[in-house]
């Protein structure tokens, strides 16, 4: 949830810090720092101040105008700790010639600050970082008495620290007594490392460094790396230097920009079509193998599957309820739904027989790939879904289907959904008609239909002056519920949680048909329910659903289909939208609840891209 940037390059680093941090910020933060190497001194800039201290540190004169070729920083998002200054990273040792930056959380740090006072060291912070900064001072102790001069004692020492930790952790730190490195660690926590002309650059996000550097090498579990201006050494866990090819990222410093947006999250949503159609070019419904960007495993084996469970959080949890819906009618396998945190724990009885797909836009979201390791243990095959090439979900897993929406800045995820539904609902297709379940020319009228959906989203999103006039409407509403039936439910779930993620309303996304088994006893005349009604085959049930609603007060809004003659005469707020298969309905229903959350979020004043208590990346449990 914190972000980490850090460079070693031949010219001062301030700069390029400071813009990163820029870059980090849509994470949301409540503190900054930077720690820079000054002729062989550490010298430590930090400040805790919700959305402001970039803003704060940018203001540093000696800061701005230092020569140091070597940094790190990094952004805060308190986990234990408060928000001050002392908490902030980046944190050092007792005699400040070690910085650390770190992102996850130390599980055990209580008993290694116990054991690290009794030793005499001086704790400074309440975090559970800190002591990471003083495990390696006092590893650096040991292997300079041992090894003297030898340029690889930090890296030495870093390595020793991590024997400690239990936990997650992406680690970066440097020493005064190793002016020229950089040393990375990784654990559960993103980090990938830039190489570039004038130097080398490590961060938490390719796309705070994507503008500085060429090939990227993300950082698997339990490998350490050691980054000087011109060289990258990668090392596994005992030390033993490792091969490693890096990977060119496609996406430019601009797909990371506002270009004149007024935020990320509408210029995303305008992104829609294109990520739609980039995440389905070249792929084949007739060559299975096609929808896979990785492949390490024979595709013939997904005949002896019986079962599949699809994994996932938030907005990706909802693609995977479509994809669900989908892979049970079309292939009419067995498909077991599951919120990413909860899988493990609730034992599901998975083997060699059995898929599992995790969904994650980041690749690096916690639950999701504790998830994925918990199925790896039982055999099972295991696909992986994401928008970041290299990402931690996207390692060790049988193959990985990549969508194609280019980087998501903002915090609420939009065209990254829509890419998941793509890729989902054609890989469903495919497998259908792999498994014999569609035939040849049923499974292409299917495709031909999906690939139609992308101009149908650009034509649901030139309607945004329509949307927002209704949404208007609901300027001052605070209870929310949308409700809707089949393919319509997962859209309600994803409706809500956009209008609760970015505008702070309380919105729940109902099954229509359950509403009745409790929740409508909340419902009065201050209540608002938004139906998804378009055409499919519990219409009239939706519709049903929806009387009931307004008989019981509730103030109703209704998103139909363009061809629906008859709502009209029925209800007055109508978000319209181009008539679309029913399987494939949720890629073009959700556009204008997208715009009713955005609009409502905005009327009050919030800063959409940076929603509070929101993180973009979820790396802690
Ligand atoms: C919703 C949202 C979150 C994420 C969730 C999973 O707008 O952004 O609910 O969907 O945190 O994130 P990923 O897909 O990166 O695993």
């Amino acid at each position: 949830m914190c972000g980490i940037i850090g460079a070693v390059t031949v010219e001062s680093v301030s700069e390029t810090l400071l813009e990163g941090l820029k870059r980090l910020e849509y994470r949301g933060y409540d503190s900054a720092g930077v720690v820079l190497i000054e002729s062989e001194v550490l010298k430590f800039y930090k400040y805790a101040h919700l959305n402001k201290s970039i803003e704060k540190l940018s203001k540093i004169a000696e800061l701005n105008s230092s020569l140091a070729t070597v940094g790190l920083a990094h952004t805060r998002w308190a986990t234990h700790g408060v928000p001050n200054d002392v908490n902030a990273h980046p944190h050092a040792d007792c005699t400040d010639s070690i910085g650390i930056v770190h992102n996850g959380i130390i599980e055990n740090y209580r008993q290694i600050l116990l054991h690290l006072e009794k030793k005499g060291h001086n704790i400074k912070s309440n975090t559970d970082s800190e002591v990471v900064a003083h495990l390696i001072e006092d590893n650096l102790l040991v292997e300079k008495q041992s090894n003297q001069d030898d340029p690889l004692n930090f890296v030495r020492a870093v390595r020793k620290s991590l024997n400690l930790l239990k936990g997650t952790y992406g680690i970066a730190a440097v020493s005064s007594d190793f002016p020229g490195q950089i040393v990375v660690a990784k654990n559960m926590s993103p980090i990938v490392v830039g190489l570039g002309n004038s130097g080398n650059y490590i961060s938490s996000d390719v796309a705070a460094i994507l503008e500085k550097a060429d090939k990227f090498l993300y950082l698997k579990d339990n490998q350490i790396a050691l980054i000087t201006q011109d060289n990258l050494r990668l090392y596994d866990i005992d030390l033993n230097e490792i091969d490693f090819k890096t990977t060119e990222v496609t996406w430019s410093y601009a797909d990371a920009q506002k270009l004149g947006h007024e935020s990320f999250m509408l210029k995303e949503m305008y992104e829609q079509p294109v990520a739609f159609k980039n995440t389905l070019a070249d792929r084949d419904i007739n060559k299975l193998e096609l929808f896979f960007d990785e492949i390490h495993f024979d595709p013939n084996r997904l005949m002896d599957i019986q079962k599949v469970f699809l994994v996932g959080c938030g907005t990706s949890f909802h693609s995977a309820m479509v994809a669900k819906y989908a892979i049970e009618h079309w292939v009419r396998i067995p498909v077991e739904l599951d919120i990413a945190s909860e899988f493990r724990y609730r034992d599901p009885i998975l083997d060699g027989s059995t898929l599992v797909i995790g969904i994650s836009q980041s690749g690096e979201t916690i639950d999701t790939l504790a998830a994925l390791n918990f199925a790896r243990k039982s055999r099972a095959k295991i696909i992986s879904v994401s928008n970041v090439v290299g990402s931690a979900l996207t390692n060790n897993v049988d193959a990985v289907m990549f969508t194609r929406a280019g980087p998501e800045i903002g915090v609420a995820a939009t065209k990254t959904y829509i890419g998941q539904l793509a890729v989902l609902l054609g890989f469903a297709i495919s497998l259908g008609k792999f498994r014999g379940t569609l035939f040849k020319s049923e499974a292409e009228n299917y495709f031909r239909e999906l690939l139609s959906c992308s101009d149908k989203i650009d034509m649901a999103l030139k309607r945004r002056e329509d949307y927002n006039q209704l949404a208007q409407k609901l300027s001052g509403a605070k209870d929310f519920f949308f409700i809707g039936r089949n393919m319509g439910y997962p859209t309600s779930l994803e409706a809500a949680l956009k209008l609760k993620e970015i505008s702070y309303l309380h919105a729940e996304g109902y099954a229509a048909g359950e509403l009745k088994h409790g929740p409508i006893a909340v419902l009065d005349d201050q209540s608002t329910v938004v139906g998804v009604a378009t055409k499919n085959k519990l219409y009239d049930k939706v519709l049903s659903n929806l009387e009931e609603v307004r008989s019981r007060g509730a103030n109703v809004f209704v998103v139909a289909s363009d061809s629906d003659e008859e709502i009209g005469k029925h209800f007055e707020n109508i978000f319209y939208v181009p008539d679309t298969f029913e399987l494939f309905s949720p890629i073009v229903d959700i556009i204008p609840l997208q715009f009713l959350a955005y609009e409502l979020a905005k009327l009050a004043g919030n800063d959409v891209d940076r929603p509070r208590n929101l993180a973009k990346t979820v790396t802690v449990e």
